[in-house]
């Protein structure tokens, strides 16, 4: 198996999703990772945190996915704990539809234009949304590349130039298990995955070394919380 890493123009990620400023190629490539990210969102509002970190992925996925090998390639989209932060507060029909495995792309990228319109942003102004767009995006990758294995993850609370000021504790390398879950370990396609590398809840949250989320339709948050 072989990596594809690949490091994008921040603009052309966004507009274009087809131009790569380096692309290390080994072998045939297998998984495909997708970890941009932008929290704040100081230039640009939430137009930007939506285009980087929802509408990148999607465009680098359909820009690359022909290279990825079909029989045991994968797609890992690095998404975060506050999408299902921002999904936990929504009412049951947003709920349903952000963990309907069979939504559409129009579906979901219809309600993200919504709940932007009407600021339902989340954490970050705009960060949160992004983030359960891009989870939401994860189970529409599944169905839509049934050979490949499609997961998002959390890769934790970690010390990086995105989170600078925040307090952020752990370092990237402590950032990385739920990441090498997803690129090497045995998963459940369309699933999201904690930041200790166990599959998680949409609907709530769960903390690192509660139990891991086993697919049920109305996650029981006394479950996976402290
Ligand atoms: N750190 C955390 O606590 C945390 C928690 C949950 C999720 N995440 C997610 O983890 C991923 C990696 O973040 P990180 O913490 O490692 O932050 P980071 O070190 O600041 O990396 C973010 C990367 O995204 C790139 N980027 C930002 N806007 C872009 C754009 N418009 N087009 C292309 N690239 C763009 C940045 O490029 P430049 O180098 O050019 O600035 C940078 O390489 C992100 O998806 C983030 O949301 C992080």
């Amino acid at each position: 198996m072989a990596l594809l890493t690949m490091q994008v123009f921040r603009t052309t990620c966004v507009c274009a999703g087809s131009l790569v400023k380096s692309v290390h190629l080994s072998d045939s490539p297998s998984p495909l990772p997708s970890g941009v990210g932008l929290a704040h969102g100081d230039v640009g509002g939430a137009d930007a945190i939506m285009n980087t970190n929802y509408k990148g992925p999607l465009r680098m996925t359909e820009a690359f996915v022909g290279l990825i090998d079909p029989k045991e390639g994968r797609i890992v989209n690095t998404s975060s704990g506050v999408a299902s932060m921002w999904l936990r507060e929504q009412d049951a029909a947003t709920k349903a539809l952000y963990t309907n495995p069979d939504i559409t792309q129009e579906q979901l990228d219809e309600d993200l234009k919504k709940q932007q319109a009407a600021g339902n942003l989340g954490m970050g102004a705009g960060y949160g949304l992004s983030k359960a767009g891009l989870t939401t995006l994860t189970m529409i990758q599944a169905k839509k590349y049934p050979n490949l294995m499609v997961t998002s993850l959390s890769p934790g609370f970690i010390d990086t130039p995105m989170t600078k000021g925040f307090g952020a504790k752990l370092s990237p390398e402590q950032g990385c298990i739920s990441s090498i879950k997803c690129l090497l370990g045995e998963v459940t396609r369309g699933s999201y995955y904690g930041s200790d590398g166990l599959r998680s809840p949409l609907t709530c949250t769960r903390d690192p070394r509660m139990p891991e989320y086993k697919g049920e339709a109305d996650p029981d948050p006394k479950v996976y919380n402290n």
